[in-house]
């Protein structure tokens, strides 16, 4: 198959085995400033070479992003990630803590970096992230280089926990894409935690996911102040909009019970049409978020959702419902 340099020349997806020669086939791809879904432990990740612009020109164009947006970027490692950006002692505590896995850390860009401008929105900071996938860090060996990558799914819409999610005919990437490894179902299910500090050197969490709250407070020896769900007109991490990871049915959260001609998504002892955990369990219900929302949009009624409890990486799932549910 011959791929030309434009998104609109790109007809089919290839899908690529999570094998070797999968992982040789992806990294010549992203060398040629290609985009290439990658499954990570959150969700899978729409790859592109942070250092070419157009490779990163591609991942905005088939993402329909809005280019003040910013992207995270992934590197094989922690020592990857100090070419990047310039770690305080309280950045390498939670490297050394969480890496490799679901954590974002939002750095000082460091100087001579090489990153392609867009990827950071132009500004001087940088999202980094060491994933934990094995094939995230097979492609990310092969490749030899930073790669950027958002959730592969369109701007707005459900984040992609599966292969099959990427290449869905609604709400997929199918042909938007040069190719999407498939790596099986996603362990997470929810984005990473994104952590930053503030002006005064103060942690803040920019974004709930997998590394509970509770757990960096525990590293970092003090308490992790969680921003505030910002509005639009404020977007203080842009992309953290009030409505995001949107079906295209309504979403009703925390209810009891189902109104008629709702599908119902229960949890625990609520049983529901569908249900994230009939064990309660939190993890559980974080793996089968995405799939489920994607499951119950498919029905075409409009949903509600019983109550999830905000322990733990609860605060991620109710943080995407949330949003998920917000007016448009
Ligand atoms: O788990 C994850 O983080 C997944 C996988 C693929 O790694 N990626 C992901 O990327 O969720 P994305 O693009 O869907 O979300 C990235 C978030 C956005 O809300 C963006 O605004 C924020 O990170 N972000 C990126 N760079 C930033 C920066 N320099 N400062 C503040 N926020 C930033
Ligand atoms: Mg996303």
């Amino acid at each position: 198959m011959q791929l030309k340099p434009d998104n609109e020349a790109i007809r089919e997806t290839i899908r690529l085995s999570a094998t070797e020669d999968g992982f040789r086939q992806a990294a010549r791809l992203l060398g040629q400033g290609l985009t290439v879904a990658i499954p990570t432990e959150t969700v899978y990740g729409l790859a592109g070479d942070a250092r070419q612009a157009q490779a990163v020109a591609r991942i905005y164009a088939a993402k329909g992003r809005p280019a003040h947006n910013p992207l995270i970027v992934h590197v094989a490692d922690t020592d990857a990630a100090r070419a990047l950006a310039v770690f305080t002692p309280e950045a390498e505590a939670v490297a050394a803590a969480f890496w490799p896995g679901p954590l974002t850390l939002v750095l000082p860009l460091a100087p001579n970096a090489g990153l392609a401008p867009a990827v950071t929105a132009g500004g001087d900071s940088v999202a980094l992230r060491v994933p934990a996938h094995p094939v995230a860090r097979a492609i990310l060996t092969a490749f030899g280089g930073p790669l950027a990558a958002p959730s592969a799914n369109p701007s707005g819409r459900i984040s992609p926990t599966s292969a099959a999610h990427v290449l869905a005919p609604l709400g997929g990437l199918t042909g938007r894409i040069a190719a999407v490894v498939d790596g099986g179902p996603c362990s997470v299910g929810v984005e990473s935690t994104i952590l930053g500090w503030d002006r005064n050197g103060s942690p803040v969490i920019l974004r709930p996911g997998g590394i509970p709250a509770q757990a960096l407070a525990q590293v970092l020896g003090r308490p992790v102040a969680m921003r505030d769900l910002p509005d639009d007109t404020a977007p203080v991490a842009p992309g953290m909009m009030s409505s995001h990871y949107a079906p295209d049915m309504p979403l009703r959260l925390n209810a009891d019970a189902p109104r008629r001609g709702e599908t119902f998504i229960g949890f625990g002892d609520i049983a529901g049409d569908l249900n994230l955990s009939p064990s309660g369990d939190l993890a559980q219900a974080a793996a089968m978020l995405f799939d489920t929302l994607r499951r119950a949009d498919a029905m075409g009624h409009p949903i509600a959702v019983a109550p999830i409890p905000t322990t733990g990486i609860g605060a991620a799932i109710n943080d995407r419902l949330t949003r998920a549910a917000a007016p448009r």
